[in-house]
C-alpha cells in the first residue's frame, strides 16, 4: 500500500480551502485540516472535511500546531486561516491582526522548531491598494489601503525573513475574487453573512438573504460599476497543488497573481446572472462601499508561465452556473 504525502491545512474547513483539499485528494495528497470552525456554522463547515483527519484548534495555538506537525508529518503546510472580512478589519483592526499576523506567526514558529520548510499561502489583490496600473502584474507597488491588506503584506514579509533565516520556501499566491462552487462535492460558500458579490446575488435571488445592493454605480469604469477578476474556487485549487509540487520539486519561492486576466463589472455580472438563473436578479443601488478601489483584474502571466496553470472553470457563465447549483442545493435544505 502507497503511503499518501501529508499535507497540513489551516483553515481547511473554509471556502478556499476545502476545495483545495478535495483537489489535494485528487492529486493523491491527504490533507490533515487544522481549523477552529469559526467562519460560519460550525457543522456545514465541519461537513466540508471529507479527506483527511480535522484537528478543531486555533492557529494561535502554537502546541496545538507542533502536536498536529509531529503527529501527522506533513511535507508542506498551506495556510488559509485567516479573518477575511476587509470591512470588519476596518472599524476593528485587532482581530484582523491578531489571527492574521499572530497565527501566522505562530504558524512559522511552529515549522521551524519542527523542521517544516514548505508553504503555499494565501494572499490577496488587497496588498496593491488602489492600483496605478491594470492588469496588476507582482511588480506593482504593495499599498495596501485597509488592515487586511496590511496584515497579509506583514506575513509575505514574515515568509521571506523565515525564508532567509531557516530557509523557508513559499509560494505566496495573491488571490484576485474566488467564486464558484463544487456543488457535486457538498462544496460551495456557508457564510452566515456573505460579503462577496455573487453569493449575495444568488441569496437575493432565492429568498436567502437580503436584495442585492450595488455598492457605486459612478465608478470611472463603462457602466460606473467596479470591476473584479473572477476566478473558479476550483481553478484556484487547482493553483495551489500546482503551487506544491513546484516546492515538492525544489524549485525556489515565489510569489504570483492568481486571476484570469479578465474584469467583468458588477453589471456585467448581474447580466450574466439573469441568463442563468433565467430570470433578472433583483437589486438596488447605493453608495460605494470605503476602501473598494474601481478596478482590480490580474496579470495572471506568471502563474501560467511559473506554474503551468491553465484556468478551465473560470468564465462567468461557468462561475454562476456552479454557484447557482450549490445555493439552490442550500435553498432546499
Ligand atoms: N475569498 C476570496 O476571494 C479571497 C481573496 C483573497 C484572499 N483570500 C484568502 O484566502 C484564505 C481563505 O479564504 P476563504 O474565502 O476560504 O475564507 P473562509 O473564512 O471561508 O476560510 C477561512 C477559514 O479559516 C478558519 N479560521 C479563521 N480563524 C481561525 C483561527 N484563528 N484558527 C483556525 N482557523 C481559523 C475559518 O474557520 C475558516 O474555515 C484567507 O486567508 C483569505 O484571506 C480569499
Amino acid at each position: 500500500m502507497t503511503i499518501q504525502p501529508t499535507i497540513l491545512v489551516t483553515g481547511g474547513a473554509g471556502y478556499i480551502g476545502s476545495h483545495v483539499c478535495a483537489a489535494l485528494h485528487e492529486a493523491g495528497f491527504t490533507p490533515v485540516v487544522l481549523d477552529n470552525l469559526s467562519a460560519g456554522p460550525a457543522a456545514a463547515l465541519r461537513q466540508r472535511v471529507q479527506w483527511g483527519p480535522f484537528i478543531e484548534a486555533d492557529v494561535r495555538d502554537s502546541q496545538a500546531l507542533i502536536t498536529a506537525i509531529e503527529a501527522y508529518q506533513p511535507v508542506a503546510v498551506m495556510h488559509f486561516a485567516a479573518l477575511i472580512a476587509v470591512g470588519e478589519s476596518v472599524v476593528n483592526p485587532g482581530p484582523t491582526y491578531d489571527v492574521n499576523v499572530g497565527g501566522s506567526l505562530q504558524l512559522l514558529q511552529a515549522m521551524q522548531a519542527t523542521g517544516v520548510k514548505k508553504l503555499v499561502f494565501s494572499s490577496t489583490a488587497a496588498t496593491y491598494g488602489t492600483p496605478e496600473v491594470v492588469p496588476i502584474p507582482e511588480s506593482a507597488p504593495t499599498l495596501p489601503i485597509n488592515p487586511y491588506g496590511h496584515s497579509k503584506l506583514m506575513v509575505e514579509q514574515m515568509l521571506a525573513d523565515f525564508g532567509t533565516a531557516f530557509g523557508l520556501k513559499r509560494v505566496v499566491l495573491r488571490y484576485f475574487n474566488a467564486a464558484g462552487a463544487r456543488p457535486e462535492l457538498g462544496l460551495g460558500y456557508v457564510r452566515h453573512a456573505p460579503s462577496h458579490l455573487i453569493p449575495l446575488l444568488l441569496r437575493g435571488a432565492l429568498g436567502l438573504g437580503p436584495t442585492l445592493q450595488v455598492m457605486g454605480t459612478d465608478y470611472p469604469t463603462p457602466d460606473g460599476t467596479a470591476i473584479r477578476d473572477y476566478l473558479h474556487v476550483a481553478d484556484l485549487a487547482d493553483a495551489h497543488v500546482l503551487a506544491l509540487r513546484h516546492l515538492l520539486a525544489g524549485h525556489d519561492s515565489c510569489t504570483l497573481n492568481a486571476g484570469t486576466s479578465q474584469g467583468a463589472s458588477v453589471q456585467q455580472v448581474l447580466a450574466a446572472a439573469a441568463h442563468v438563473i433565467g430570470q433578472p436578479v433583483p437589486h438596488t443601488t447605493g453608495p460605494r462601499r470605503a476602501g473598494d478601489p474601481a478596478l482590480l483584474v490580474a496579470d495572471a502571466t506568471q502563474l501560467q508561465q511559473q506554474l503551468g496553470w491553465r484556468p478551465a472553470r473560470s468564465s462567468l457563465n461557468q462561475i454562476l452556473t456552479d454557484d447557482w447549483a450549490w445555493h439552490q442545493t442550500l435553498a432546499k435544505a
